[in-house]
């Protein structure tokens, strides 16, 4: 049995301590707004928070869950989760929309850490989250615009 709080409640899985959380989420636990793009942690589709660091679930495996936080995109509200958000919506970030839950998890973690990224902070945060549609320039802008949302 491995125990862990997801998304603010207590949870208590047995399941294979070798299994990604990837795969947990999607198919025991049937969340699938966290997505599956690689399975190697080279894209970032599969973008959580644990402990409110963005995290790779597909090599994140069970057995290293004990005691974990864990949020998804299902329930990710943090002010810089709805700032990112808002600013989303507003600027039309997505297009196919597929990298997107990873994108705003990475992006909500960027700003609780760093509250006025640069373009730099912005590019060394974001570059392991791809986007086919190439949405790069317009993440870029709505990150800004949220951070300047959460100063106003
Ligand atoms: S599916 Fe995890 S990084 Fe690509
Ligand atoms: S919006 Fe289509 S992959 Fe990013």
């Amino acid at each position: 049995m491995t125990k862990f709080t997801l998304n603010g409640e207590m949870r208590e899985v047995d399941a294979d301590p070798d299994m990604p959380l990837l795969w947990l989420l999607r198919d025991e636990l049937k969340m699938t707004g966290t997505k599956f793009g690689c399975g190697v942690a080279s894209c970032g589709a599969c973008t959580v928070h644990i402990d409110g660091y963005a995290t790779r679930s597909c090599q994140t495996f069970v057995g290293d869950l004990e005691g974990a936080e864990i949020t998804t995109i299902e329930a990710v509200a943090s002010p810089e989760a709805q700032a990112i958000q808002a600013a989303w919506v507003e600027l039309q970030v997505p297009q196919c929309g597929y990298c997107q839950s990873g994108q705003i998890m990475s992006a909500s973690a960027l700003l609780a850490e760093t509250p006025k990224p640069t373009d730099e902070d912005i590019d060394a945060a974001m570059e392991g989250n791809l986007c086919r549609c190439a949405t790069y320039a317009r993440i870029r802008r709505a990150i800004h615009r949220a951070a300047e949302m959460l100063e106003a």
